[in-house]
């Protein structure tokens, strides 16, 4: 692992991680998710995100609450997004993915566990529901966060705006074709689906973006260098006022770090 002091726009520095090793990866992010919580003198609210990125953060965290390492009885754990209309336990449901992937195996109170409810018949008042949960622990101490190919952070795709919150948004045909291999066909793919705002992602009192292969150089570049637009939603990253932290592999940082 090699620690950078990462110029992004805005002449502004954050530290960057750059890994070879996923496991390793996983294990840098881990590692200050349970420092968070060990140090945390009061609740602690995190908001995960799903995808095959932090799939490498989600095992050593499962490793090592089986070692005593980490407990999870005062986090309140949140979702950055869900699909619209998936039935209850569906397989790519991410709630589902959480359960499956974390939370089924930390010891994470039920009642700790908070998503949007993408089954409901009413996505605004649900998404105004899920704005006031957050809201009701003091707002987010950590979200974790992806990129899509297309430059989307949660479901926030282009076009979406810096002082949006949580809301029922249409999803890019692009997202919709790079999750169409989770659901075997592009049909089976929802259209919608409620996601934490970009307002909201800024007011995370901490954020980790994560991004590993050379399909994210691109984006990822864009996103940290590149103007502050609409167009690539994550670019509003580049205006965090708090602490902004890249965890990335070599490939996927290799247009950022010689
Ligand atoms: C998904 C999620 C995002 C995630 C992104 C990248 O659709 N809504 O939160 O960051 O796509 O996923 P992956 O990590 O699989 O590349």
């Amino acid at each position: 692992m090699t620690m950078h002091h990462l110029q992004i726009g805005n002449g502004q520095t954050i530290p960057a991680a750059i890994f070879d090793d996923p496991r390793e990866f996983g294990q840098f992010t881990a590692e200050r998710i349970r420092d968070l919580i060990a140090g945390a003198t009061r609740d602690v609210a995190i908001c995960f995100a799903t995808g095959a990125t932090p799939l490498p953060v989600y095992e050593r965290l499962v490793e090592m609450h089986a070692a005593g390492g980490v407990s999870f009885e005062r986090v309140n754990a949140f979702l950055l997004d869900e699909y619209i209309g998936l039935p209850e336990g569906h397989e790519q449901s991410f709630a589902t993915f959480m359960r499956r992937h974390l939370f089924d195996h930390v010891g994470l109170p039920a009642a700790r566990f908070h998503a949007p409810n993408g089954r409901g018949y009413n996505p605004v008042e649900e998404s105004r529901r899920y704005r006031e949960t957050i809201d009701a622990v003091g707002g987010l101490d950590l979200t974790l966060l992806g990129i899509g190919p297309n430059g989307h952070i949660a479901f926030n795709e282009p076009g979406s705006r810096a002082d949006e919150h949580v809301r029922l948004v249409a999803l890019a045909p692009k997202t919709r074709e790079a999750n169409a291999r989770f659901f075997g066909d592009l049909d089976q793919v929802p259209k919608h689906a409620i996601t934490i705002g970009i307002a909201d992602i800024l007011a995370s009192r901490r954020l980790i973006l994560m991004a590993t292969g050379a399909g994210k150089a691109e984006i990822l570049e864009r996103a940290l260098r590149g103007p502050i637009t609409p167009d690539v939603p994550a670019s509003f990253l580049q205006t965090h006022p708090g602490e902004l932290t890249l965890v990335a592999d070599r490939a996927a940082a290799a247009r950022l770090i010689a």
